[in-house]
């Protein structure tokens, strides 16, 4: 099996029940990709997401998960409780979560965990920041986190990693095709290395991916799709990515 290919969107705490109609409108303008679409809106829209699409082709996930499957966790969610509303698939250890909430690939891989036992298929993220890419530790960087990130019991059919540089996430920034290529490089072939089926892990690159470079992300080495942040919330823009992947 060949990787799979994935335009992902992540909403980020973006959007309310009346943004539904631009995945609508996404739906309508390609009702056939050939690659997977995803869309992790923010919890509160997923079962009515879920609802309004079924059928339709676009799969729909959340934004993180608790490492537990219940219990005292005010304002936490279950992976189980993800899937129960429709989602397939669930965005960890994002940079902004990592930021914000001082997650840690120990706990991200923890979660990991939690979303394979419910069913989910896990989308890892990695990314250096640009003092780190300054201070010349990419490679060093993204293969600890994926080291520490990654579950045992990954597998392609139930793990995604995403590479997002920090530094180029809602910066109009992106880093060279030579840059994600070493990056994506390293991360198939760790990948093969510590899995039986590692060849066969989707690797998407994030951060600041539009219509206008899409199709050039894609034309790299080992990037078998995309997470999008701000162009993934109007069917306009995510339109034309979802056309590009599909044309790879
Ligand atoms: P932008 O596409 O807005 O740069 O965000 C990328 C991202 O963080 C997706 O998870």
């Amino acid at each position: 099996m060949a990787p799979r290919k994935l335009a992902a969107g992540n909403w980020k705490m973006n959007g309310t029940l009346a943004s539904l109609a631009e995945v609508e409108a996404l739906a309508e303008a390609h009702p056939a990709p050939s690659c997977d679409v995803l869309i992790c809106p923010p919890a509160t829209l997923i079962h009515a997401l879920a609802s309004r699409i079924a059928g339709r082709g676009i799969k729909v996930g959340g934004q993180d998960c608790h490492a537990s499957h219940s219990g005292a966790h005010t304002g936490d969610l279950a992976a189980s409780q993800l899937a129960d509303v429709g989602a397939s698939h669930v965005i960890l250890g994002h940079s902004e979560r990592r930021a914000d909430h001082g997650e840690t690939s120990g706990a991200i891989a923890a979660k990991a965990r939690a979303a394979h036992e419910a069913g989910l298929v896990a989308i890892i993220c990695l990314g250096e920041t640009e003092a780190e890419r300054d201070a010349g530790q990419t490679l060093d960087v993204i293969a600890g986190q994926l080291a520490a990130s990654l579950p045992e019991g990954a597998t392609a059919a139930n793990t995604v990693i995403a590479y997002e540089p920090v530094w180029a996430i809602g910066t109009g920034r992106t880093p060279s095709s030579e840059q994600i290529a070493e990056v994506h490089a390293l991360l198939r072939a760790d990948l093969s290395k510590t899995l039986a089926d590692g060849a066969d892990i989707s690797l998407l690159y994030g951060g600041s991916v539009k219509p206008s470079n899409a199709a050039g992300i894609f034309a790299i080495p080992h990037v078998n799709g995309a997470l999008v942040g701000g162009a993934s919330l109007k069917a306009a823009d995510f339109g034309p990515i979802v056309a590009a992947l599909s044309a790879a």
